[in-house]
């Protein structure tokens, strides 16, 4: 509680700070520029700590809380990116998200998601009794289909790895609320793969307001990996 009021305090002045300075929001491409992250191999932090993890559209910007999930799925990471972007089947798989709504030139799933494209989630669960909505955009397709660009070291050591990533859209150009959803998928070179899912929430007014339900994120979060597994693993 007492942690919560000082996270509280802290972030409202980050906050007031950054109006202050009024920065633009720069774009994307700018912003991958000054941090070069090695996603392959970004992993959850311990249970309980205050880390939170980096993103590809906020790459050196302070989280404020931090969900993450992290397990081994019998599949390859290919099966699961095309499990992730298929957006439309998500309904029949998830005990999260429970629907998806896509624009109209979005007819096959994954095939026709592109990096920019803006969809709805509804997801369940987080308020008890009720569904509650986001806009999210997709930001990272570095897989088998679409746009490689994740602003990676080049890091020709490291294990292969594919990455799904969305961002959350708060429509008042992310003075309420900025976060961001990467799934990390690394090959473990013997048909497993290592699934690393997470999504920072960066400080601002709409955050404050999820903080109280970070524990049931972080569940839904786990549950979702759970899901993601059994499904994969179920069409094999
Ligand atoms: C939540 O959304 C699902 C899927 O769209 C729907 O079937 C269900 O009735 C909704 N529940 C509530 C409480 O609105
Ligand atoms: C990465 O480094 C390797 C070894 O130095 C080099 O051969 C390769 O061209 C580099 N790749 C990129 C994309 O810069």
């Amino acid at each position: 509680m007492l942690l919560s009021v000082l996270l509280w305090a802290a972030s409202v002045l980050d906050w007031k700070s950054q109006g202050v300075h009024a920065r633009p929001a720069t774009t994307t491409a700018a912003r991958r520029d000054d941090a070069k992250i090695d996603w392959g191999s970004v992993r959850c932090p311990v249970e309980n700590s205050l880390e939170t993890l980096p993103t590809p559209t906020y790459p050196s910007e302070k989280g404020m809380f931090l969900v993450c999930t992290e397990l081994i799925i019998n599949a390859t990471p290919q099966e699961i990116y095309h499990a992730l972007f298929d957006f439309r089947a998500y309904p029949t798989w998830s005990s999260f998200v429970r629907d998806i709504a896509l624009p109209p030139e979005v007819v096959r799933t994954p095939e026709d998601v592109r990096v920019g494209l803006v969809t709805r989630f509804t997801t369940t669960g987080i308020v008890p009794l009720l569904n509650t909505t986001s806009v999210e955009i997709v930001t990272v397709m570095k897989g088998a289909f679409g746009d490689d660009d994740v602003g990676e070291k080049n890091t020709s050591t490291s294990p292969p790895y594919l990455m799904a990533t969305w961002r959350y859209d708060d429509e008042l150009h992310g003075t309420a609320s900025r976060s961001e959803h990467p799934s990390i998928l690394v090959d473990r070179g013997d048909g497993t793969t290592l699934y690393t899912s997470y999504e920072t929430y960066f400080t601002g007014p709409g955050t404050l307001l999820l903080l109280p339900f970070k524990q049931t994120l972080q569940k839904q979060y786990t549950q979702q990996g759970l899901d993601l597994k059994a499904y994969v693993e179920k069409a094999k």
